[in-house]
């Protein structure tokens, strides 16, 4: 078909028909919303990094939860910031840890909403590395088994699904056995599969305080210029176990997230990170773009490209957008 006989514009010419041939629509239901738990009482500080999103005291859990559901977004993914760090990150998996304390509270709270942990020892470490430190290095194969404590942790507090994001190798087979064993084998993993070493995380490590005193992460996450690698990590996690494949960050990787997609068969999520909410928030707030709509077309972008889920700082903004 040519012009003058095709005609494209023919089914651009009103809202009803652009509607009708839409090949992408977002909906609240795959949305998740990162939630940063902080010690204390009825604490709500906003990041500054983050305009509009908040570090939260337990006892403000259950209003936040309300408000998202309300809204239609039914799946949060908690993230901890611990009273105390140490070398070995022992807070992450702590029975009376913080995150341990949020799950509890939320599901007392709102049982119908589903909780997912950020499975990561960051936070809890005081050298701020995603692992424990042997020698002068992350020491894989001993962080494994700090892990999978974390996620069991996690689970036994009562969390729906784990997410862990540390990127050592090996941990998907190492979470899922220890979940097995203990009667977990119904809590989903959502893999932080293919998570590169970006510098769109910056504005997180100032929520989560959890930036490396010393180095950097580029010998555990991914080098931004691999794409073959991916599907490698993404392999790995399948054969170990993983439920849910997931690509970091979302924007500048919208390629990954395709070729994950026309690979594998499991769902895929991405995850637009903290720099990326940043970014448009920064440019709205000087008056430069339109911000719902950029939010917009950001998440159908990314879904767009293979996405089955959607993490983002914007879930409340665009489920409310999406709600009219
Ligand atoms: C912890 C973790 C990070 C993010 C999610 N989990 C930070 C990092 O790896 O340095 C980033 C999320 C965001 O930027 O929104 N490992």
């Amino acid at each position: 078909m040519v012009f003058p006989e095709y005609r494209p514009r023919r089914l651009r010419r009103n809202e009803a028909f652009r509607s009708l041939i839409r090949e992408t629509r977002l909906d609240a239901s795959q949305l998740i919303y990162p939630l940063f738990v902080m010690p204390g009482k009825n604490k709500r500080d906003e990041i500054a990094s983050m305009p509009g999103v908040f570090r939260l005291s337990v006892d403000q859990l259950a209003k936040e939860a309300k408000d998202c559901l309300a809204l239609g977004v039914n799946h949060l993914l908690l993230f901890g910031l611990p009273e105390k760090k140490d070398a070995m990150g022992t807070g992450a998996h702590a029975r009376d840890g913080i995150v341990q304390r949020a799950i509890k509270e939320l599901k007392n709270a709102a049982p119908e909403m589903m909780l997912t942990t950020d499975v990561c020892l960051c936070e809890y470490t005081d050298h701020g590395h995603c692992g424990c430190i042997i020698g002068n290095q992350v020491d894989n194969d001993a962080t494994l088994e700090i892990l999978a404590k974390t996620a069991l942790s996690h689970a036994e507090a009562g969390a729906d699904m784990v997410a862990p994001s540390d990127m050592m190798d090996g941990r998907v087979g190492e979470i899922r056995a220890a979940l097995d064993e203990n009667n977990f084998d119904q809590v989903p993993i959502m893999a932080y599969s293919v998570k590169y070493a970006s510098a769109f995380y910056g504005p997180f490590r100032e929520a989560a305080d959890c930036a490396p005193k010393s180095g950097d992460r580029k010998a555990y996450q991914m080098d931004p210029a691999n794409a073959r690698e991916a599907l490698r990590e993404a392999t790995l996690d399948v054969d170990e176990g993983a439920d849910i494949l997931m690509v970091k960050p979302a924007m500048a990787y919208l390629d990954i997230i395709k070729s994950l997609r026309d690979e594998f068969d499991l769902p895929i999520a991405a995850y637009h990170v903290s720099g990326e909410y940043a970014m448009i928030k920064a440019a709205a707030a000087n008056g430069w773009i339109d911000e719902e709509r950029v939010m917009a077309e950001s998440l159908l972008a990314i879904k767009r490209a293979g996405a089955d889920i959607i993490i983002t700082y914007y879930a409340k903004d665009m489920a409310r957008r999406l709600k009219g």
